[in-house]
This record gives C-alpha cells, structure tokens and sequence, in this order.
C-alpha cells in the first residue's frame, strides 16, 4: 500500500505539490493526467526518492522502479541496454520482441527514433521486478501501435509482478486501457479521483470537465 499524507512540494514561494491524503492499494494501477506543469512529475520523483519532499509523509513498498519522462540510451546496442539492470540476454530478447523492437536489437541504442528509444527505456525497467513501477508518461512519444504495445507490456508486467503502478500520462487511451483508477491533477492538487471510465463521461467538476474536453478521446 501506499500512503501519502500532508505531502507537499515548495520551490521557494511556490507550492507546486499539495496533497493531503492519498491512498493506493497493492495491486492497484493509478494514472494520473493533468496540464503541464501541475506536478505530475514532481509526485513520481518525490516516490521515487529522488526528490525531497518539503513535508508530510509517504508509506511505500520497498522496491521502487522509476521510469523518467526523458527516456535514456546508454551506450552499446539495445541488448546491452537492457541487460545492464542484470537481467539475462532471454528476457532482453523476450522484451525486445514483445515491443517489436528485436530487428534493432544489435543497433546502437543511440541511433533509435523517439518512439523506439521510449519503449527501449520501458524494457529496461521491466526487465527486473519491482513492488512499485513508476511511469512518467509512459506512451509521450509513441504512435498509436507503438502505445498499444507499451499498454500491453504494462499489462502484462504487472499481471506478473502484482506490483502496484503509478503513471503520469496525457493518453486517455493509456488511462483507461491500463489503469483502474484515473485523478486529474491542476496546480499540484488533486480535482477528480475515480475510475477511468466513469471519470471520462462524468467528470464531476467544472475543472475536470473543461480538462477533458481537450482531450481527443480515442477509445
Ligand atoms: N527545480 C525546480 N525549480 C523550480 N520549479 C520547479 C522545479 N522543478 C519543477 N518545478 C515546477 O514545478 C511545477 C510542476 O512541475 P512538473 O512536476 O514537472 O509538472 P508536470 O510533470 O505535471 O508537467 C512546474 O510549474 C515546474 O516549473
Ligand atoms: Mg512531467
């Protein structure tokens, strides 16, 4: 379980995380969307343990995995840039053709495209097993089929691991074909909280309402 209480992050003056109360079950897979800038990546970092939080407390699992917005290519090719988490050649393999990327597989990883080089960066991270997977926009640079394979390697990671996710995302197809619970996010608090679906067609607030009405709904 996770259990965030009186969390908040201060740049100077500024606030730009606030969160009172947040609860997530073990198991749960939690999304979360929201303009530029309301602290999506913030929330993901402070879980991580990557950022210091200004005050309050967070009660997480002990094995984090964190997947940055910026993805990563490390030197040598894609092979190589999987298994340095120490995970075998075989499931480098097995990632690698589950994203449909294994035709590059002795590329340089430095010579992938956007969209490949952000489902490299996810096989990297589900080559080890994890209690928590953190996921900071996980489809950004991903066309409809490359997002398609990315949902479907979540899915099937956490059917696997039990592990709980959390994600930051601006896909409402990555909301709600790999999430069980949505919250939209504006100035670092929560507006809306439920289930993707529900959330979608009765956003319960003039906020939220307005926030998806931007939204090109695609599924
Ligand atoms: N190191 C920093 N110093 C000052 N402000 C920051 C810093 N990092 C993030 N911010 C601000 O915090 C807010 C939330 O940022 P972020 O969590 O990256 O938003 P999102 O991921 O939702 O786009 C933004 O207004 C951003 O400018
Ligand atoms: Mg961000």
């Amino acid at each position: 379980m996770i259990e965030i209480r009186d969390l908040k992050k201060s740049y100077g003056e500024r606030t730009v995380l606030d969160f009172p109360e947040l609860t997530v079950r073990d198991g749960e897979a939690l999304a979360f969307a929201g303009p530029n800038g309301s602290g999506k990546t913030t929330l993901l970092r402070l879980l991580s343990g990557l950022l210091k939080s200004s005050g309050g407390t967070i009660k997480k699992p002990g094995r984090v995995l964190y997947l940055p917005q910026q993805a990563y290519a490390f030197k040598g090719d894609l092979v190589r840039n999987i298994t340095l988490t120490g995970a075998d050649k075989e499931t480098a393999d097995r990632l690698l053709q589950k994203l449909e990327l294994s035709a590059l597989a002795n590329k340089k990883a430095a010579s992938l495209s956007g969209g490949e080089l952000q489902r490299l960066a996810l096989c990297r991270v589900l080559s080890v097993d994890c209690e928590l997977l953190l996921l900071d926009e996980p489809t950004s640079a991903c066309d409809a089929k490359g997002a398609e394979l990315v949902i479907e390697a979540i899915r099937e990671y956490k059917n696997k691991t039990g592990c709980t996710v959390l994600m930051s995302t601006h896909s409402p197809v990555l909301a709600v074909k790999a999430a069980d619970r949505l919250i939209f996010l504006n100035n670092g608090r929560i507006t809306a909280d439920g289930k993707p679906k529900e959330l979608l067609t009765n956003p319960g607030n003039e906020w939220a309402a307005s926030f998806i009405a931007g939204w090109k709904i695609e599924c």
